[in-house]
């Protein structure tokens, strides 16, 4: 067997890529990229993201106890850089980028209405790993685009062209 042996930081891959939208109890919104996320439950319906505590939106989440998972296609690129790369501490991200927001139906968050799926979730649970504090969001509401869902109410994600 000729195999190198080590550890290194994020070995699954591909890795998601989602924006993350909050907003904090002054009812200022935000959004940052995430790529440390995933499904953690089929039922009930629930996922989870990661976020390093230095993260402006960190103590947002943590006061206000919800989050949406926006995902973002691939004509959403730019918009994903800079959310990922510049913090809230230092501009209003979402005004900067023009980026249009709705308030979400069933938790007190923005859904980031151009991109196609925007998930709504409460924290029921965060655990701190590491590096990260895993938050733990049961899914009280999805929103997706009309062409993109099958008459069986789920997401057909073939038709979106996801980063
Ligand atoms: C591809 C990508 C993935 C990222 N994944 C995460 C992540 O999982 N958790 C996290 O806290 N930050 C992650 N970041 C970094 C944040 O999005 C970035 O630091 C952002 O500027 C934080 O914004 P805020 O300070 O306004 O909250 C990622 C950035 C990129 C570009």
């Amino acid at each position: 067997m000729n195999k190198k042996q080590f550890v290194t930081k994020s070995s699954l891959q591909p890795a998601p890529k989602v924006l993350v939208s909050c907003r904090d109890k002054d009812g200022k919104d935000n959004a940052l990229a995430v790529g440390y996320c995933g499904n953690c439950s089929y039922d009930p319906p629930m996922v989870m993201v990661g976020i390093v505590p230095s993260r402006h939106s960190y103590q947002m989440v943590k006061d206000t106890k919800c989050f949406v998972v926006n995902l973002p296609t691939k004509d959403y690129q730019k918009e994903f850089d800079y959310l990922g790369s510049v913090s809230a501490r230092d501009e209003d991200k979402l005004a900067k980028m023009n980026i249009k927001t709705a308030d979400a139906s069933k938790v007190n968050a923005p859904i980031l209405v151009d991109c196609p799926v925007n998930i709504e979730c409460t924290v029921v649970d965060s655990i701190m790993t590491g590096s990260h504090e895993m938050f733990i969001g049961k899914i009280e509401n999805i929103n997706a685009d009309e062409n993109i869902v099958n008459e069986d109410g789920s997401i057909d994600y073939s038709k979106l062209d996801l980063i």
